[in-house]
């Protein structure tokens, strides 16, 4: 388990012979957007970046803290970029994880961004952020809103965006994936009912709480599936910890029967949590030092120790992978981006 002082010690290490392209879901604040801020920091600014998200204003705010490289500071101060420096991509793309069709659209808008960067993605990093163990809603697509956030999008995504992570790797750069949610956790799966659909009475009182935990299990199954498939191709589900962001505030802290505690809460919170920043160097170290050699998945933790592969090679777990792999492509109607196609 690397160290803080390691893990960044080894991120300041990364040095592409290449100039990496980096998309961002859910990169508009939060841990991903620190992830991105640090990524362009380590590469001296020789990055491309595309920020996804719902909220243009912070999206833009994120491209514009990240670091450039010289030569295009001083073409801009002196308002002489040239053709090269103009190359380098800073976007940001509209997307609201919940919702199928948009998930759809930013595919489409990244793919077409892409176009002039080699129609390829080294690194693809998903973090939309949204828990409710409490209560659940569904999308106006009639799928449970949890899901769709912390797993759905993401299979979809990934599955429509593929081609550009192959063709990273068939030009011998880094591909990667990686998901920022909950690897490790153990909870039941039922194969007839991924979706929860079917639920009796019981069943719909702690839909929420289900969806919450079994989201993460999802995430599990999946990188494993991918990694199968994708030989060469890198799939990385890291749990980050407690982290100090959006995220915590709305699980706890905006809860009004916390309101008389938030003092004494905020107070322990700063004891027991990290900040994004700090969380972000220990993710950038697992999505760099994941490798496409072997199994190529890992589950990692908040301080990106790896965790056991447990039973992925198992026929059951097989099984079980390959259903849910095909029940998310139905569900999703994921269809792959081509590289060729306009
Ligand atoms: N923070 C923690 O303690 C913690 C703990 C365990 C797991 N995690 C997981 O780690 C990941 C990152 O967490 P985080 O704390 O960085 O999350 P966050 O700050 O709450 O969210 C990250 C970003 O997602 C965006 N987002 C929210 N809803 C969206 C939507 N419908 N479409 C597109 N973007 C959306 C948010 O922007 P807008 O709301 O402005 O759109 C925000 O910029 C999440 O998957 C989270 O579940 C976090």
């Amino acid at each position: 388990m690397p160290s803080l002082v390691e893990a960044r010690s080894s991120n300041a290490s990364f040095r592409p012979d290449y100039i990496p392209v980096a998309v961002f879901i859910g990169g508009t604040g939060g841990i991903a957007a620190e992830v991105a801020v640090l990524l362009a920091r380590y590469t001296n600014g020789g990055i491309h970046v595309i920020i996804a998200g719902r909220n243009r204003l912070d999206g833009v705010k994120v491209l514009e803290s990240l670091a450039k490289p010289l030569a295009y500071r001083d073409e801009e101060a002196n308002n002489t970029l040239g053709s090269d420096s103009q190359q380098l991509l800073r976007e940001f793309v509209f997307c609201d994880a919940s919702s199928l069709r948009s998930v759809r659209t930013a595919s489409e808008n990244i793919h077409k961004l892409l176009r002039t960067q080699g129609q390829r993605i080294n690194f693809l990093v998903f973090s939309a952020g949204y828990g409710n163990y409490f209560k659940s809603f569904d999308t106006m697509d009639g799928l449970d809103l949890q899901l769709m956030m912390r797993y759905y999008h993401r299979f979809k995504m990934a599955f429509e965006l593929m081609p550009l992570l192959r063709n990273a790797r068939d030009n011998e750069q880094d591909a990667k994936f990686l998901s920022i949610l909950g690897s490790g956790i153990k909870w039941p799966v039922n194969p007839s009912d991924f979706g929860f659909k079917n639920l009796g009475v019981l069943g719909r009182m702690f839909k929420a709480f289900q969806t919450g935990l079994a989201s993460a299990v999802y995430m599990d199954i999946m990188i494993e599936e991918f990694a199968s498939r994708e030989r060469g191709i890198s799939f990385s589900h890291n749990w980050p910890g407690v982290v100090r962001t959006a995220q915590l505030d709305f699980a706890f802290r905006s809860y009004w029967l916390f309101t008389p505690f938030r003092p004494l809460f905020d107070l322990f919170v700063q004891a027991t949590t990290v900040s994004a920043e700090e969380s972000a160097e220990w993710t950038l170290f697992a999505l760099l030092d994941a490798s496409a050699e072997g199994k190529g998945f890992y589950r990692r933790w908040n301080h990106g120790q790896e965790l056991n592969a447990g039973d992925a090679s198992s026929p059951e777990r097989k099984s079980l992978r390959e259903k849910l792999f095909m029940h998310s492509v139905l569900e999703m109607h994921a269809e792959e981006l081509s590289i060729t196609s306009d």
